[in-house]
């Protein structure tokens, strides 16, 4: 059995449809183009939402010359409201292809897929030497309990 099929087995993180079905009864499906921190009120799995998101930019200084790792990164959700408010770069790891493959669909209609890369991989295995430019480039890492920030490398 497969870690992505262990999770889902879990009865976690298996809704990802109800996105799609928030999208549409807001009318957003059709846009053209969504608003990042609109969309957070639907992409949105960790604590404190957008204020908590505040914190992390400040705590970490971000510009838009620096880079992010957000690790289990789910729909996205802070790897785009991050990246909209302060301009940076950012690479959203996330374990399960599905929800990556919704993840990066929203990062395309929020316009900010020349900000995002999107990947599919366990952070517990993965190679950070292949994420981006290498695990020297980040600036920073953000997860799911995005009050915890880490300057990186982390040991
Ligand atoms: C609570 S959700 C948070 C999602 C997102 N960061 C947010 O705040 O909206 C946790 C996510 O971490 C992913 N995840 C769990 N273990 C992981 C691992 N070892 N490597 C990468 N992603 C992982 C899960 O699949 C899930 O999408």
């Amino acid at each position: 059995m497969t870690e992505e099929v262990d999770i889902k087995t879990m009865k976690l993180y298996n809704h990802v449809e109800r996105i799609k079905n928030e999208l549409k009864a807001r009318d957003m499906l059709q846009s053209e183009s969504i608003d990042p921190i609109e969309l957070s009120e639907i992409d949105s799995m960790h604590y404190e939402g957008n204020d908590a998101i505040e914190d992390a930019i400040n705590a970490m200084k971000l510009t838009q010359s620096s880079t992010v790792l957000d690790v289990g990164s789910g729909f996205g959700g802070i790897s785009r409201v991050l990246c909209s408010k302060s301009e940076c770069k950012a690479t959203a790891l996330e374990l399960q292809k599905d929800i990556s493959d919704m993840a990066k669909y929203l990062t395309k209609k929020c316009k900010l897929d020349n900000h995002i890369s999107h990947e599919v991989g366990d952070i517990l295995s993965f190679n950070l030497d292949k994420l981006g430019s290498g695990k020297e480039s980040y600036d920073g890492i953000a997860h799911e309990t995005i009050r915890a920030q880490y300057p990186f490398p982390v040991s």
